[in-house]
């Protein structure tokens, strides 16, 4: 028995402007599809580009950042209902809403989509408690980058990716690189806090590799090598 959790950043299902990128979309269930899997498949879509333009509309409201983060959630679960109904029969066809649906749902044997819980955390940590919870063997963790980097990407040239790292050393970047923001509706890192502290004391194996381009995913979900991620383990 091998149980996965594999997170897709909600931004993963958009285009540049912001439309829903249908094929990514159909082309991500179909690498489910195409075998027989000897264990529970649970998947976690966050919010994307969408949830935080609600958020940011929020935010302008004055609400509170705990009512911004049930937008993210909401549209987190919207974009949940998005993938089961590409999935058609190979879903469950609820979106769980806590991990005490989740393992309702789980009596079904299907693949199962689910988006956030609860306030004041990321999608991320959603997906480090649902493997901490069906006790996975992995969980992946599917973003823009090709993993985790010594700084960040999008702003530094000459990042480097890191191919492995500790919960230590994680633990250090998260500290030296979050600022003020990274706990705010909409602005939770590929590792928060939250997700830090169950990863600790759950011991899961965790693998951040692009969604980008499903073709290295695809790979990597066949048994293949030679795929570029960053690969988080307790040693
Ligand atoms: P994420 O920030 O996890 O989405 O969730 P994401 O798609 O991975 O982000 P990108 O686009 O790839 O960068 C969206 C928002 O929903 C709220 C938070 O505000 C979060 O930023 N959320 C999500 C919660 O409050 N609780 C949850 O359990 C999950």
């Amino acid at each position: 028995m091998k149980n996965t959790v594999i997170k897709i950043g909600g931004s993963l299902l958009f285009t540049d402007d912001k439309e829903i990128d249908k094929k990514k979309i159909h082309n991500f269930c179909q690498i489910f599809k195409k075998m027989e899997y000897p264990g529970s498949i649970v998947i976690v879509c966050g919010g994307g580009k969408i949830a935080r333009e609600y958020i940011n509309a929020v935010r302008s409201f004055h609400g509170s950042e705990a009512l911004c983060d049930t937008f993210g959630i909401y549209l987190s679960r919207l974009n949940s209902k998005l993938l089961i109904s590409s999935f058609q029969d190979f879903a469950y066809p609820l979106v769980p809403k806590s991990i005490e649906e989740l393992s309702i749902a789980l009596l079904f044997g299907k693949i199962i989509v689910m988006g956030g819980l609860q306030p004041g955390q990321s999608t991320t940590s959603v997906a480090l408690e649902v493997a901490e919870f069906i006790k996975a063997n992995e969980l992946v963790i599917l973003t823009d980058v090709k993993g985790i980097y010594d700084k960040d990407p999008k702003k530094f040239e000459d990042a480097k990716l890191l191919k492995t790292l500790t919960y230590e050393k994680l633990q250090k970047l998260i500290l030296n690189s979050s600022g003020d923001k990274q706990a705010a509706a909409g602005e939770y890192r590929i590792f928060d806090a939250v997700s830090l502290q169950i990863l600790k004391r759950s011991n899961i194996d965790v693998r951040i590799m692009s969604g980008e381009d499903l073709k290295e995913f695809e790979k990597y979900w066949n048994g293949e090598e030679n795929i570029s991620y960053t690969i988080i383990t307790n040693e």
